[in-house]
Protein backbone atom coordinates (compact mmCIF):
# COMPACT_ATOMS: atom_id res chain seq x y z
CA UNK A 1 0.00 0.00 0.00
CA UNK A 2 1.33 3.35 -0.67
CA UNK A 3 1.05 6.10 2.25
CA UNK A 4 0.68 8.58 -0.75
CA UNK A 5 -3.07 7.00 -1.62
CA UNK A 6 -4.36 7.55 1.44
CA UNK A 7 -7.28 9.92 1.76
CA UNK A 8 -6.22 13.50 2.97
CA UNK A 9 -9.00 14.05 4.38
CA UNK A 10 -9.56 11.03 6.46
CA UNK A 11 -5.67 11.97 7.48
CA UNK A 12 -6.44 15.28 8.66
CA UNK A 13 -9.78 13.90 10.54
CA UNK A 14 -7.52 11.07 13.02
CA UNK A 15 -4.75 13.57 13.47
CA UNK A 16 -6.12 15.48 16.50
CA UNK A 17 -3.64 15.73 19.69
CA UNK A 18 -3.12 12.41 21.82
CA UNK A 19 -0.34 10.42 23.50
CA UNK A 20 2.22 8.93 22.70
CA UNK A 21 1.93 6.16 24.93
CA UNK A 22 5.71 5.35 26.26
CA UNK A 23 4.23 5.10 29.06
CA UNK A 24 0.46 4.30 30.35
CA UNK A 25 -1.09 6.24 31.73
CA UNK A 26 0.72 9.40 30.10
CA UNK A 27 3.79 10.83 32.32
CA UNK A 28 1.12 14.17 32.53
CA UNK A 29 -0.91 11.69 34.74
CA UNK A 30 1.84 11.14 37.34
CA UNK A 31 0.34 13.37 40.42
CA UNK A 32 1.01 11.74 43.63
CA UNK A 33 4.02 12.16 45.36
CA UNK A 34 5.59 8.88 45.85
CA UNK A 35 8.02 8.91 48.72
CA UNK A 36 11.14 7.03 49.06
CA UNK A 37 9.69 4.35 51.13
CA UNK A 38 7.12 3.53 49.17
CA UNK A 39 9.80 2.73 46.26
CA UNK A 40 11.29 0.76 48.83
CA UNK A 41 8.46 -1.42 48.91
CA UNK A 42 7.45 -1.24 45.31
CA UNK A 43 10.77 -2.46 44.74
CA UNK A 44 10.59 -5.14 47.55
CA UNK A 45 7.34 -6.49 46.05
CA UNK A 46 8.88 -6.89 42.55
CA UNK A 47 12.10 -8.39 43.86
CA UNK A 48 9.77 -11.08 45.32
CA UNK A 49 7.49 -11.70 41.75
CA UNK A 50 10.38 -10.90 39.29
CA UNK A 51 13.90 -12.12 40.92
CA UNK A 52 15.52 -12.62 37.57
CA UNK A 53 14.35 -9.17 35.96
CA UNK A 54 17.12 -7.65 33.71
CA UNK A 55 17.33 -3.64 34.05
CA UNK A 56 17.29 -0.90 32.09
CA UNK A 57 18.84 2.38 33.02
CA UNK A 58 18.36 5.69 31.81
CA UNK A 59 20.74 9.08 32.04
CA UNK A 60 19.68 12.95 31.31
CA UNK A 61 22.06 15.01 30.37
CA UNK A 62 20.43 18.22 29.85
CA UNK A 63 23.45 20.42 28.73
CA UNK A 64 23.42 22.38 25.20
CA UNK A 65 25.74 24.45 23.45
CA UNK A 66 23.21 26.58 21.62
CA UNK A 67 19.21 27.02 21.60
CA UNK A 68 17.43 25.19 18.63
CA UNK A 69 14.48 27.54 18.49
CA UNK A 70 11.81 24.42 18.06
CA UNK A 71 13.51 22.52 20.90
CA UNK A 72 10.75 20.32 23.09
CA UNK A 73 13.50 18.60 25.02
CA UNK A 74 14.01 18.74 28.86
CA UNK A 75 17.61 21.10 28.44
CA UNK A 76 19.49 23.72 29.85
CA UNK A 77 21.63 25.76 27.10
CA UNK A 78 25.11 26.43 29.10
CA UNK A 79 28.68 27.71 28.86
CA UNK A 80 29.55 27.29 32.08
CA UNK A 81 31.69 24.53 32.99
CA UNK A 82 31.24 24.97 36.34
CA UNK A 83 27.36 24.09 36.19
CA UNK A 84 28.00 21.31 34.16
CA UNK A 85 30.64 19.79 36.89
CA UNK A 86 28.19 20.56 39.68
CA UNK A 87 25.26 18.25 37.95
CA UNK A 88 27.57 15.64 37.51
CA UNK A 89 28.70 15.54 40.75
CA UNK A 90 24.96 14.94 42.12
CA UNK A 91 24.48 12.61 39.32
CA UNK A 92 27.26 10.54 40.45
CA UNK A 93 25.51 10.65 44.25
CA UNK A 94 22.31 9.75 42.20
CA UNK A 95 24.05 6.64 40.53
CA UNK A 96 24.95 5.59 44.54
CA UNK A 97 21.97 6.06 46.03
CA UNK A 98 20.02 3.99 43.20
CA UNK A 99 22.86 1.19 44.00
CA UNK A 100 21.88 1.18 48.01
CA UNK A 101 18.32 0.82 46.91
CA UNK A 102 18.52 -1.94 44.82
CA UNK A 103 19.37 -5.56 45.38
CA UNK A 104 22.02 -7.96 43.90
CA UNK A 105 21.83 -10.13 41.59
CA UNK A 106 20.37 -8.37 38.69
CA UNK A 107 22.05 -7.17 35.01
CA UNK A 108 21.93 -4.44 33.18
CA UNK A 109 20.44 -5.48 29.98
CA UNK A 110 19.73 -2.00 28.18
CA UNK A 111 21.76 1.75 29.15
CA UNK A 112 20.42 4.55 26.91
CA UNK A 113 22.13 8.29 27.67
CA UNK A 114 19.70 10.97 26.53
CA UNK A 115 19.14 15.28 26.73
CA UNK A 116 19.58 17.77 26.12
CA UNK A 117 23.19 16.72 24.48
CA UNK A 118 25.15 13.73 26.38
CA UNK A 119 28.05 14.59 24.29
CA UNK A 120 28.27 18.69 25.64
CA UNK A 121 30.67 16.80 28.36
CA UNK A 122 33.91 16.40 27.47
CA UNK A 123 35.31 12.79 26.34
CA UNK A 124 36.89 12.05 30.34
CA UNK A 125 33.67 13.19 31.60
CA UNK A 126 31.81 10.89 29.46
CA UNK A 127 34.39 8.07 30.48
CA UNK A 128 34.23 8.87 34.15
CA UNK A 129 30.57 9.26 34.16
CA UNK A 130 30.23 5.50 32.52
CA UNK A 131 33.17 4.30 34.71
CA UNK A 132 31.23 4.92 37.80
CA UNK A 133 28.07 3.36 36.71
CA UNK A 134 29.56 0.42 35.68
CA UNK A 135 31.02 0.47 39.42
CA UNK A 136 28.08 -0.10 40.63
CA UNK A 137 25.96 -2.18 38.11
CA UNK A 138 26.85 -4.84 35.97
CA UNK A 139 26.06 -5.07 32.48
CA UNK A 140 24.89 -8.11 30.80
CA UNK A 141 27.40 -8.83 27.57
CA UNK A 142 24.39 -8.03 25.15
CA UNK A 143 23.23 -4.92 26.30
CA UNK A 144 22.08 -2.45 24.40
CA UNK A 145 24.48 1.02 25.41
CA UNK A 146 22.90 3.74 23.54
CA UNK A 147 23.93 7.79 23.37
CA UNK A 148 22.49 10.69 22.09
CA UNK A 149 24.75 13.18 20.53
CA UNK A 150 24.65 16.52 18.30
CA UNK A 151 27.65 16.17 15.29
CA UNK A 152 27.94 20.19 15.76
CA UNK A 153 30.60 20.61 18.23
CA UNK A 154 31.50 16.14 18.50
CA UNK A 155 34.80 15.28 18.22
CA UNK A 156 36.51 11.79 17.15
CA UNK A 157 37.71 11.73 20.78
CA UNK A 158 33.94 12.15 22.06
CA UNK A 159 33.23 8.81 19.81
CA UNK A 160 36.19 7.37 21.14
CA UNK A 161 35.27 7.48 24.43
CA UNK A 162 31.90 6.40 24.33
CA UNK A 163 33.10 3.26 22.09
CA UNK A 164 35.74 2.45 24.98
CA UNK A 165 33.02 2.54 28.04
CA UNK A 166 30.85 0.11 25.80
CA UNK A 167 28.45 2.64 24.13
CA UNK A 168 27.54 0.42 20.78
CA UNK A 169 24.45 2.32 19.33
CA UNK A 170 24.23 6.07 18.38
CA UNK A 171 21.63 8.44 18.08
CA UNK A 172 22.29 11.68 15.92
CA UNK A 173 20.17 14.91 15.59
CA UNK A 174 19.89 15.75 12.02
CA UNK A 175 16.32 17.42 11.36
CA UNK A 176 16.71 18.91 8.16
CA UNK A 177 19.87 19.34 5.55
CA UNK A 178 18.51 22.57 4.12
CA UNK A 179 20.23 25.60 5.12
CA UNK A 180 17.71 27.96 5.12
CA UNK A 181 15.52 25.51 7.55
CA UNK A 182 18.66 25.53 9.49
CA UNK A 183 18.97 28.88 9.68
CA UNK A 184 15.40 29.67 10.26
CA UNK A 185 15.54 27.11 13.57
CA UNK A 186 19.35 28.34 14.65
CA UNK A 187 20.76 24.94 13.99
CA UNK A 188 23.41 25.46 11.33
CA UNK A 189 25.14 21.70 10.91
CA UNK A 190 25.86 21.18 7.25
CA UNK A 191 25.68 17.87 5.53
CA UNK A 192 29.51 17.20 5.12
CA UNK A 193 29.45 17.57 9.21
CA UNK A 194 26.75 14.66 9.70
CA UNK A 195 28.56 12.87 7.14
CA UNK A 196 31.47 13.07 8.75
CA UNK A 197 30.46 12.17 11.78
CA UNK A 198 28.53 8.72 10.53
CA UNK A 199 32.35 8.30 8.82
CA UNK A 200 33.40 7.93 12.37
CA UNK A 201 30.57 5.76 13.97
CA UNK A 202 31.59 3.01 11.33
CA UNK A 203 34.73 3.61 11.81
CA UNK A 204 35.10 2.70 15.61
CA UNK A 205 32.82 -0.05 15.17
CA UNK A 206 29.50 0.96 16.54
CA UNK A 207 26.53 -1.70 15.72
CA UNK A 208 23.92 0.84 15.34
CA UNK A 209 22.73 4.72 13.95
CA UNK A 210 20.30 6.38 14.50
CA UNK A 211 19.36 9.56 12.54
CA UNK A 212 16.12 11.99 14.14
CA UNK A 213 14.38 14.21 11.48
CA UNK A 214 11.81 16.57 11.48
CA UNK A 215 9.09 17.71 9.52
CA UNK A 216 6.90 20.77 9.86
CA UNK A 217 9.90 23.17 10.62
CA UNK A 218 9.83 26.88 8.92
CA UNK A 219 9.97 27.13 5.04
CA UNK A 220 10.07 23.06 4.67
CA UNK A 221 8.36 21.66 1.68
CA UNK A 222 7.33 18.31 0.52
CA UNK A 223 9.88 18.72 -2.00
CA UNK A 224 12.37 20.32 0.12
CA UNK A 225 12.00 17.65 3.06
CA UNK A 226 12.17 14.89 0.33
CA UNK A 227 15.49 16.18 -0.83
CA UNK A 228 16.22 15.66 3.05
CA UNK A 229 15.34 12.24 3.97
CA UNK A 230 16.97 11.08 0.39
CA UNK A 231 19.91 12.21 1.25
CA UNK A 232 19.65 10.16 5.07
CA UNK A 233 18.55 7.45 3.17
CA UNK A 234 21.93 7.16 1.02
CA UNK A 235 23.75 7.37 4.28
CA UNK A 236 21.91 3.88 5.34
CA UNK A 237 21.48 4.41 9.00
CA UNK A 238 19.88 1.27 10.57
CA UNK A 239 17.12 3.33 11.95
CA UNK A 240 15.49 6.49 11.06
CA UNK A 241 13.64 8.88 13.50
CA UNK A 242 11.16 11.74 11.66
CA UNK A 243 9.51 13.24 14.13
CA UNK A 244 6.29 15.75 13.73
CA UNK A 245 7.52 19.07 15.38
CA UNK A 246 4.57 20.70 16.81
CA UNK A 247 4.61 24.33 17.52
CA UNK A 248 3.22 25.22 21.00
CA UNK A 249 5.15 28.81 22.11
CA UNK A 250 2.65 28.86 24.89
CA UNK A 251 4.31 25.85 26.87
CA UNK A 252 7.67 26.37 24.85
CA UNK A 253 8.47 29.90 25.18
CA UNK A 254 11.65 29.90 22.78
CA UNK A 255 9.23 28.50 20.44
CA UNK A 256 8.23 31.40 19.78
CA UNK A 257 11.34 32.60 18.33
CA UNK A 258 10.02 30.87 14.99
CA UNK A 259 7.16 32.65 13.32
CA UNK A 260 3.79 30.76 12.82
CA UNK A 261 3.91 32.51 9.28
CA UNK A 262 6.63 30.49 8.27
CA UNK A 263 5.50 27.09 9.23
CA UNK A 264 4.49 24.88 6.47
CA UNK A 265 0.60 24.34 6.51
CA UNK A 266 -1.56 21.03 7.51
CA UNK A 267 -1.75 19.78 4.02
CA UNK A 268 1.48 20.33 3.24
CA UNK A 269 2.46 18.67 6.18
CA UNK A 270 0.45 15.25 4.90
CA UNK A 271 2.27 15.74 2.42
CA UNK A 272 5.28 15.66 3.69
CA UNK A 273 4.70 12.37 6.38
CA UNK A 274 3.14 10.24 3.72
CA UNK A 275 5.82 10.92 1.05
CA UNK A 276 8.46 10.14 3.73
CA UNK A 277 6.51 6.97 4.25
CA UNK A 278 6.95 5.67 0.90
CA UNK A 279 10.25 6.87 0.56
CA UNK A 280 11.57 5.14 3.54
CA UNK A 281 9.61 1.74 2.75
CA UNK A 282 10.65 2.13 -1.14
CA UNK A 283 14.43 2.00 -0.25
CA UNK A 284 13.97 -0.75 2.16
CA UNK A 285 13.51 0.38 5.64
CA UNK A 286 10.75 -1.26 7.59
CA UNK A 287 7.65 1.00 9.19
CA UNK A 288 7.79 0.24 13.23
CA UNK A 289 5.34 2.33 14.56
CA UNK A 290 4.25 6.05 15.17
CA UNK A 291 7.40 8.04 13.57
CA UNK A 292 9.99 5.04 13.84
CA UNK A 293 11.99 3.55 10.61
CA UNK A 294 14.40 0.57 10.50
CA UNK A 295 16.11 -1.72 8.14
CA UNK A 296 15.01 -5.18 7.70
CA UNK A 297 18.33 -6.52 9.46
CA UNK A 298 17.76 -4.27 12.53
CA UNK A 299 16.83 -5.64 16.00
CA UNK A 300 13.65 -3.48 16.04
CA UNK A 301 12.62 -4.57 12.54
CA UNK A 302 12.87 -8.48 13.84
CA UNK A 303 11.24 -7.74 16.97
CA UNK A 304 8.32 -6.37 15.05
CA UNK A 305 8.36 -9.48 12.99
CA UNK A 306 8.93 -12.00 16.09
CA UNK A 307 5.98 -9.86 17.89
CA UNK A 308 9.05 -9.10 20.60
CA UNK A 309 8.67 -4.99 20.34
CA UNK A 310 8.14 -2.93 23.53
CA UNK A 311 7.40 0.31 24.56
CA UNK A 312 8.74 2.04 27.21
CA UNK A 313 9.63 5.40 27.68
CA UNK A 314 12.89 5.19 25.39
CA UNK A 315 10.17 4.86 22.57
CA UNK A 316 10.36 1.26 20.75
CA UNK A 317 12.92 -1.19 22.14
CA UNK A 318 13.89 -4.53 22.45
CA UNK A 319 14.22 -5.45 25.77
CA UNK A 320 11.31 -5.68 27.77
CA UNK A 321 12.27 -2.47 30.09
CA UNK A 322 9.98 -2.51 32.78
CA UNK A 323 12.73 -1.87 35.54
CA UNK A 324 13.58 0.88 34.09
CA UNK A 325 15.50 3.48 36.72
CA UNK A 326 16.02 7.05 35.20
CA UNK A 327 18.81 9.66 36.31
CA UNK A 328 19.32 13.09 36.66
CA UNK A 329 17.05 15.89 36.39
CA UNK A 330 13.59 15.03 35.19
CA UNK A 331 14.76 10.76 34.57
CA UNK A 332 11.57 8.23 34.46
CA UNK A 333 11.55 5.35 36.55
CA UNK A 334 9.19 2.69 35.77
CA UNK A 335 8.78 -0.67 37.72
CA UNK A 336 5.77 -3.22 36.13
CA UNK A 337 3.38 -1.53 38.22
CA UNK A 338 4.33 2.15 38.82
CA UNK A 339 6.51 5.18 37.54
CA UNK A 340 8.12 7.75 38.66
CA UNK A 341 9.76 11.10 37.37
CA UNK A 342 12.65 12.87 39.02
CA UNK A 343 12.64 16.29 40.25
CA UNK A 344 12.86 18.78 37.00
CA UNK A 345 14.62 21.97 38.13
CA UNK A 346 18.67 21.14 39.26
CA UNK A 347 18.11 23.12 42.79
CA UNK A 348 14.99 20.73 43.66
CA UNK A 349 17.59 17.50 42.82
CA UNK A 350 20.00 18.52 44.72
CA UNK A 351 18.35 19.20 47.47
CA UNK A 352 16.91 15.71 47.53
CA UNK A 353 20.16 14.05 47.11
CA UNK A 354 21.69 16.43 49.36
CA UNK A 355 18.88 14.91 52.06
CA UNK A 356 20.33 11.19 51.04
CA UNK A 357 16.84 10.79 48.86
CA UNK A 358 16.51 9.51 45.09
CA UNK A 359 15.52 12.47 43.91
CA UNK A 360 12.01 11.27 43.05
CA UNK A 361 9.53 14.33 42.66
CA UNK A 362 6.10 12.96 41.18
CA UNK A 363 4.96 9.11 40.26
CA UNK A 364 2.08 6.69 39.70
CA UNK A 365 1.35 3.38 41.48
CA UNK A 366 -1.14 1.50 38.91
CA UNK A 367 -4.29 0.83 39.36
CA UNK A 368 -5.96 -2.41 38.51
CA UNK A 369 -7.98 -0.67 35.56
CA UNK A 370 -5.02 1.04 34.60
CA UNK A 371 -3.44 -2.22 34.27
CA UNK A 372 -6.04 -3.78 31.63
CA UNK A 373 -5.64 -0.66 29.44
CA UNK A 374 -2.39 -0.80 29.52
CA UNK A 375 -2.12 -3.73 27.80
CA UNK A 376 -4.50 -3.29 25.26
CA UNK A 377 -2.79 -0.08 24.48
CA UNK A 378 0.51 -2.04 24.33
CA UNK A 379 -0.52 -4.59 22.02
CA UNK A 380 -2.01 -1.90 19.67
CA UNK A 381 1.37 0.11 19.93
CA UNK A 382 3.78 -2.86 19.54
CA UNK A 383 1.99 -5.53 17.95
CA UNK A 384 -0.80 -4.01 15.77
CA UNK A 385 -3.13 -5.93 16.91
CA UNK A 386 -5.50 -7.39 20.08
CA UNK A 387 -6.03 -10.96 20.22
CA UNK A 388 -9.40 -10.34 22.77
CA UNK A 389 -9.23 -14.17 23.58
CA UNK A 390 -5.28 -13.80 25.38
CA UNK A 391 -6.51 -10.50 27.08
CA UNK A 392 -9.87 -12.27 28.41
CA UNK A 393 -7.86 -15.10 30.16
CA UNK A 394 -5.03 -12.94 31.05
CA UNK A 395 -7.52 -11.51 33.32
CA UNK A 396 -10.23 -13.59 33.75
CA UNK A 397 -12.74 -11.40 32.39
CA UNK A 398 -14.33 -11.09 28.67
CA UNK A 399 -12.59 -8.51 26.56
CA UNK A 400 -15.63 -7.04 25.00
CA UNK A 401 -17.34 -7.11 28.12
CA UNK A 402 -15.03 -4.95 29.99
CA UNK A 403 -14.56 -2.38 27.05
CA UNK A 404 -18.09 -2.73 26.26
CA UNK A 405 -17.99 1.69 25.95
CA UNK A 406 -15.25 1.55 23.15
CA UNK A 407 -17.74 -0.34 20.87
CA UNK A 408 -18.83 2.79 19.04
CA UNK A 409 -15.79 4.04 18.50
CA UNK A 410 -14.21 0.89 17.35
CA UNK A 411 -17.11 0.14 14.49
CA UNK A 412 -15.94 4.23 13.29
CA UNK A 413 -12.61 2.86 12.85
CA UNK A 414 -13.18 -0.24 11.34
CA UNK A 415 -15.78 1.64 9.15
CA UNK A 416 -12.95 3.80 8.37
CA UNK A 417 -10.59 0.74 7.37
CA UNK A 418 -8.30 1.60 10.44
CA UNK A 419 -8.66 -1.75 11.51
CA UNK A 420 -10.69 -5.51 11.84
CA UNK A 421 -12.87 -6.77 14.21
CA UNK A 422 -13.57 -10.64 14.69
CA UNK A 423 -14.66 -12.62 17.42
CA UNK A 424 -10.84 -13.42 18.33
CA UNK A 425 -9.02 -10.15 17.54
CA UNK A 426 -8.96 -6.51 16.83
CA UNK A 427 -6.14 -6.09 13.65
CA UNK A 428 -4.84 -2.96 12.52
CA UNK A 429 -4.85 -2.91 8.96
CA UNK A 430 -2.05 -1.64 6.31
CA UNK A 431 -3.49 2.36 7.06
CA UNK A 432 -4.15 1.78 10.51
CA UNK A 433 -0.38 1.34 11.26
CA UNK A 434 -0.61 5.28 10.61
CA UNK A 435 -2.89 6.07 13.05
CA UNK A 436 -1.48 3.76 16.38
CA UNK A 437 -1.67 6.20 18.33
CA UNK A 438 -5.36 7.25 17.93
CA UNK A 439 -6.99 3.40 17.70
CA UNK A 440 -4.64 2.86 21.48
CA UNK A 441 -6.44 6.29 22.69
CA UNK A 442 -9.64 4.26 22.16
CA UNK A 443 -8.97 2.21 25.37
CA UNK A 444 -7.69 5.07 27.56
CA UNK A 445 -9.32 5.31 30.37
CA UNK A 446 -7.92 9.24 31.18
CA UNK A 447 -9.40 10.44 28.00
CA UNK A 448 -12.67 12.23 29.91
CA UNK A 449 -10.11 13.10 32.45
CA UNK A 450 -10.86 16.87 34.21
CA UNK A 451 -6.61 17.17 33.69
CA UNK A 452 -6.02 18.77 30.32
CA UNK A 453 -2.28 17.42 29.32
CA UNK A 454 -1.37 18.93 26.27
CA UNK A 455 -0.44 16.13 23.59
CA UNK A 456 1.44 16.92 20.74
CA UNK A 457 -1.00 17.29 18.14
CA UNK A 458 0.04 14.25 15.43
CA UNK A 459 -0.01 16.70 12.86
C1 LIG B 1 17.70 15.34 22.76
S1 LIG B 1 17.59 15.63 21.08
C2 LIG B 1 18.88 14.69 20.28
C3 LIG B 1 20.32 14.96 20.64
C4 LIG B 1 20.90 16.33 20.40
N1 LIG B 1 20.48 17.21 21.45
C5 LIG B 1 20.53 16.89 19.05
O1 LIG B 1 19.63 17.69 18.97
O2 LIG B 1 21.19 16.51 18.07
C6 LIG B 1 16.26 14.55 20.68
C7 LIG B 1 15.48 14.75 19.41
O3 LIG B 1 14.19 15.24 19.72
C8 LIG B 1 13.64 15.81 18.57
N2 LIG B 1 12.91 17.03 18.97
C9 LIG B 1 13.38 18.07 19.67
N3 LIG B 1 12.42 19.00 19.84
C10 LIG B 1 11.31 18.54 19.23
C11 LIG B 1 9.98 19.04 19.04
N4 LIG B 1 9.63 20.22 19.51
N5 LIG B 1 9.09 18.27 18.38
C12 LIG B 1 9.45 17.07 17.88
N6 LIG B 1 10.68 16.54 18.02
C13 LIG B 1 11.61 17.26 18.68
C14 LIG B 1 14.78 16.14 17.63
O4 LIG B 1 14.64 15.37 16.44
C15 LIG B 1 16.01 15.75 18.40
O5 LIG B 1 16.99 15.17 17.59
S1 LIG C 1 17.37 19.81 19.75
FE1 LIG C 1 19.08 18.87 20.84
S2 LIG C 1 20.81 20.35 20.59
FE2 LIG C 1 18.96 21.44 20.06
S3 LIG C 1 18.41 22.49 21.97
FE3 LIG C 1 17.23 20.56 21.87
S4 LIG C 1 18.40 19.08 22.96
FE4 LIG C 1 19.76 20.81 22.54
Amino acid sequence: MKAAHINPALYKRYAYPVPRYTSYPPAPHFDHHIQSEQWGELLAKNEEQQPQAQWSIYVHLPFCDTLCYFCGCNMIITHRPERVNRYLHYLHREVVLWREQLPDGHLVDQMHWGGGTPTHLSPEQLKNLSDHIHQFFVFSPQAEISCEVDPRGLSFAHLQALREAGFNRISMGVQDIDPRVQQAVNRIQPLSLTEQVIEWVRKLGFHGLNIDLMYGLPFQTAESFFQTVQQIIRLRPERIAVFHYAHLPAIKKHQSLISAADLPNTEEKIRMWLQTIDALTAAGYIFIGLDHFALPNDELSIALHQKQLYRNFQGYSTRAGTHLFGMGITGISQLPDAYAQNEKTEQAYFRSIDAGQIPTARGYVMSADDIKRRDAIMQIMCHRQIDKQAWSTRFALDFDQYFADCQEELKQLANDGLIQVNAQRIEVTDIGVLFLRQIAYVFDGYRQSSLKPVYSASL
